[in-house]
């Protein structure tokens, strides 16, 4: 999608669609007021009759208003004023964005962003609402072709000056792309996206940019390297495991980058401890955290951010198969810690377990992981908040900031040594499930006994990165929250 930004008056825009906000009984905006004037008071009319419904996020078109260069205008609910929190602006954009895609326009003019939102200012209003119309504008295509009476993309967005503008929506357009990339993985089906696709399009990614570098291990590099836990997981697949590594160098060589490590489980069948049958088809999403990572890689490499960045995605697929693992079976990890298995679906942890240990030779200054990890996590927080868990405050605290910044938000959840107790057993150091109580945190916890020399946190994904229902698919996140992070970090 095209941005860009212009200071022509609103009355003498000629666009398809202007658009602007309003709140429930407040005062009007700016571009309220002058559209108002134009109009002869027909905006006003519109809002005291209830005409337009200016609930959080509802919209409304508005068709035949005399007085404007535009064709239409579309106008978002915001709510109570004194209630408008970045949260609901957020959601009052993505409500925006649909309704944009729904008509039949394929350009509009933007005037929203000049109302109050609690502790935000114009430029965050600015480059949120660039987002928010970007994401909402993604269609899947790859195996089903658009219908003629689908409804259109939008190609072209104009918005009103503002400060920062060029930055705001620069860093919007960054962002998106990734959001985009992330979302497009995750919906593709299991037969299309497995561990060698994941592979090639790691391998256009570093293709498209000089500063990107790529290796891929296949399963005799990883047997030599002692990846027995990631490679138990992968013996019952056809498809080979691959482990994919990703370098951005946008920073000095000296400087330690930051690692990223994303579950990339194509298919979880759960293995030999086999999911039941219903709704199974949705572990094609398993690969969601592998997707998120991946999508703020090239989010990082898009807006060219002065840092050092490394992505690391194990990706395997999880069958079941004579010649697959089975409960009971006693893994070693490439640290050298053993494993033993009671349930082959507990299998995110043990491929991460491996490509953190991996992840050590790079120094890192933090390592964060992102995976579709637990149903836990998902009774636990729902769609709405990632799980968070990490072995540093700081680190946990400036994770947490970001996914505010960005509405991809996040929720720290304990990881305490009293949890450990739940993964003890006679027979390895460790088992691979700790029972029915916190299951988030106990997956947590077996994470930690692999990140215990470095500045860590892992991101439970499971509820945030795809949804189920009328609307199902892969949301992008959390690229947000993760290029948010690096944007901060590198500023
Ligand atoms: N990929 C699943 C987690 C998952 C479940 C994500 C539902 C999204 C929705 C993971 O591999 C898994 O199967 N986890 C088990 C762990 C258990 C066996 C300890 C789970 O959550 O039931
Ligand atoms: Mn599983
Ligand atoms: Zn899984």
């Amino acid at each position: 999608m095209k941005l860009s930004l212009s200071s022509t008056p609103l009355t003498e825009v000629k666009t398809p669609c202007l658009v602007i906000a309003a709140t429930e009984d407040g005062p009007l905006s700016p571009s309220a007021q002058t559209l108002d004037k134009a109009t002869d008071g027909q905006l006003g009319r519109m809002l005291e009759s209830r005409d337009i419904n200016t609930s959080t996020a509802k919209t409304t078109m508005l068709h035949g208003l005399t007085g404007l260069a535009a064709d239409r205008v579309l106008v978002i609910g915001l709510g109570k004023p004194e209630k408008l929190t970045a949260a609901r602006w957020d959601r009052a954009c993505l409500a925006a964005g649909k309704a944009l895609r729904d008509h039949p326009i394929t350009e509009c003019h933007i005037f929203a962003h000049d109302v109050e939102v609690e502790d935000v200012d114009e430029t965050w209003r600015l480059r949120q609402m660039a987002l928010c119309i970007q994401r909402a504008n993604y269609l899947y295509t790859t195996t089903k072709r658009p219908k003629d009476d689908d409804s259109i993309p939008l190609r072209k967005a104009v918005f009103n000056q503002a400060e920062n503008g060029q930055s705001a929506l620069d860093q919007a357009s960054g962002m998106a792309v990734g959001f985009l990339k992330a979302r497009d993985l995750g919906d593709l089906p299991p037969n299309i996206c497995n561990p060698a696709y994941l592979a090639q399009e790691a391998r256009q990614i570093a293709d498209s940019f000089d500063k990107v570098n790529l290796e891929v291990l296949e399963e005799a590099e990883m047997a030599e390297l002692g990846m027995d836990a990631l490679l138990g997981v992968s013996r019952g697949s056809a498809n080979g495991a691959k482990l994919i590594v990703l370098k951005y160098s946008g920073g000095a060589d000296s400087e330690d980058p930051v690692v990223f490590v994303g579950k990339g489980i194509t298919f979880d069948t759960g293995g030999i401890s086999l999911k039941p049958g219903a709704n199974m088809d949705q572990m094609k999403y398993d690969m969601c955290g592998a997707a998120g990572v991946l999508g703020a890689f090239l989010s990082c490499a898009k807006l060219d951010l002065p840092i050092n960045l490394v992505c690391i995605v194990p990706a395997v697929e999880n069958m079941p198969d004579g010649d697959a693992y089975r409960p009971g079976d006693v893994l070693t990890s490439m640290s050298g810690k053993t494993i033993e298995v009671l349930n082959t679906d507990a299998e995110g942890r043990l491929i991460l377990c491996d490509a953190l240990t991996y992840a050590e030779r790079f120094n890192p200054r933090h390592v964060i992981d992102a995976a579709t990890l637990t149903g836990a996590c998902v009774v636990a927080l729902g769609h709405h908040a990632s799980g968070l868990m990490s072995n540093d405050d700081e680190l946990a605290g400036a994770l947490v900031a970001a996914g505010d910044r960005c509405m991809d938000r996040a929720w720290r959840l304990p990881i305490w040594e009293e949890y450990m107790s739940q993964l003890e057993t006679p027979f390895a150091d460790m088992k691979n499930v700790g029972g029915m109580p916190a299951g988030a945190i106990t997956a947590g916890c077996f994470l930690s006994r692999f990140t215990k020399k470095q500045s860590w946190a892992h991101l439970d994904v499971a509820g945030s990165a795809w949804k189920w229902g009328e609307t199902e698919g892969s949301t992008g996140r959390p690229v947000g929250l993760l290029t948010q992070f690096l944007i901060d970090l590198a500023a």
